[in-house]
Parts: structure tokens; sequence; C-alpha cells
């Protein structure tokens, strides 16, 4: 059996007395696509930050390629190979597309503050690398012609295919995203559903993807979690888990009346 590249063991977070997270596991292989469901307040961005590094565990561990990262700074964490998006994440409008690229690297390149002041050569070369990836990455997503306009000139779906290639600056293992697809169009959603298997096909990179398009999550992902209230309510193959009744009852269900009242 192939070793997880990613495992949540028994983690718990409390906030104020309330338990978010109630003894989760989660094991990921290197390769997947999983998903991670379940209603508002389930505990799924909460996940993220934990194996982030943003919100240390109240209880349990955190292996990434088989080494505990808990208790380690953010910037140490994505330079061990983890990226990811926030749900609320932004394109910085006033600059350059390929600016906005760049930002994905500068908190894990070696050269500090003081080095970026003095513009040291060590520093030059590291933004020269940096700008080498950016282009890259744009060139990945079909985008290159973008670079030099700012970020205020691209449309909605734009942005949130441009903060998907942010996280591929510096070549991560493991991309978190954190309902990259909400408020996209149809057409869109399908030119999502190719970019995540070719960042996992072409770029090697496993990822977990927090979805409420469920389409999305049930076509992409290899391996579906569902969260509810903080505990793991089910978890399988899209088949498995579209059908389960308790993922209906809690979730689905109601996910589905909500997008499809006519139904
Ligand atoms: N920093 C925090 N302080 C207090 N409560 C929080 C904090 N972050 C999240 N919560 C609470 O934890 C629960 C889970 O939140 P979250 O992980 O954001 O859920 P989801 O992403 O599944 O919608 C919610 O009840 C939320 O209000
Ligand atoms: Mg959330």
């Amino acid at each position: 059996m192939t070793a997880p590249l990613l495992s949540v063991r028994d983690v718990s977070v409390s906030f104020g007395g309330v338990k978010v997270l109630d003894g989760i596991n989660l094991d990921v292989k290197p390769g997947e696509i999983r998903g991670l469901i379940g209603p508002n307040g389930a505990g799924k961005t909460t996940m993220l930050n934990v194996i982030s590094g943003i919100h240390p565990p109240h209880h349990g561990d955190v292996l990434l390629d088989g080494a505990s990262i808990v208790g380690r700074k953010p910037s140490d964490i994505a330079r061990l190979g983890l990226g990811r998006t926030f749900q609320t994440s932004q394109l910085f409008r006033g600059m350059t597309v390929l600016e906005n690229l760049m930002t994905g690297l500068h908190h894990r390149t070696s050269s500090g503050l003081l080095a970026a002041c003095f513009n040291t050569r060590r520093h030059q070369e590291e933004e020269e690398a940096t700008k080498e990836e950016a282009r890259q990455a744009l060139e990945f997503i079909g985008m290159s012609a973008f670079a030099d306009r700012p970020g205020s000139a691209l449309s909605f779906g734009q942005q949130r295919v441009i903060e998907i290639a942010r996280t591929l600056i510096g070549s991560p293992k493991v991309v978190l995203l954190d309902e990259p697809a909400v408020g996209l169009s149809l057409n869109r959603l399908a030119e999502f559903d190719l970019l995540l298997r070719r960042i996992r096909d072409e770029k090697g990179v496993t990822l977990i993807l927090i979805e409420h398009v469920i389409r999305l999550v049930m076509d992409v992902c290899d391996q579906v979690t569902v969260l509810s209230s903080g505990r793991r309510i089910a978890e399988g193959s899209p088949d498995t888990v579209r059908n389960d009744a308790q993922v209906i009852e809690a979730y689905l269900g109601k996910e589905l009346r909500a997008r499809h009242p006519a139904s």
C-alpha cells in the first residue's frame, strides 16, 4: 500500500469550549484529488487551517511526507511543500498579474526583508527565479498574454484561475483549495475540472478540494470525505458518498434542494 503523503491523525480543535473538529482522521495518498465536503460550519476551513499551520490543533498530529508538521510556522510548512488558497482570497488589484503570482513565493524565499532592502545579489537572483516560475505558471494556465495587465482587469473567473496558479509557485507537493469554484459559470466549471486534473497529472500535485459545487467534486475527486459538526460522517468514492443516507440527510439533500428547488 502506498504511504499517505498527508496524514491527519485524531485532530481536535475547540473554540470557546465548542468542539469544531472532533477526532478527525484523514489519509491522502500522493497523486490523489480528495474532496472535503459538508454543511457550512462543519469545520472544513478549520481543517485546512490546521494542516497549513495557521491554527494548531488542540489534540492530534498532522504529517506531511511522514514527518509531523504540528507547531511549525505556516511559512515553514509552505516551504516543505504545502500550498493553499483562502476562501476569501482575492488578487491585489493594483499589481500586475505576474506580480500577483510572485506573491505566491515571497513567503518561501530564504533571503529576508533586510536582503530585500539592500537589494543583495542573492535577493535579485531569487526575484528572477520567482519571476520565471510565475511566467511558467501563467503559461501552464494559458494566460501568458495577461502577465502585465493589472489584477483589476481580469474577469471574476480569470481571477479564480490565477488564485489557483499562485499556489503552484514553489512546486508544492500538496495544494489545499478552499471553495475555488464559488460563483463560477457552468462553462468555467468544465475548465476547472480540466485544470485540477492537469495540476495533478502534469505537476504531480496532490489536491484537497473543499467545494459546494457538488458536480465538480463528484467529477474530479478520487475520494471524498464528508464532515458534519466537526465529525467525519462518511468517506469513500464519489458514488459511495453520494448514496450514503447520512450524507444525504446531513448535507447533500439540503444542498441539492437549495440549488434545484423545482426538482
Ligand atoms: N477563529 C475562530 N474562532 C471561533 N470560532 C471559529 C473560528 N473559526 C471557525 N470557528 C467556528 O468553527 C466552526 C467551523 O467553521 P469552519 O471551519 O469555517 O467551517 P466550514 O469551512 O466547514 O464552513 C463554525 O461554527 C465557526 O463559527
Ligand atoms: Mg469554510
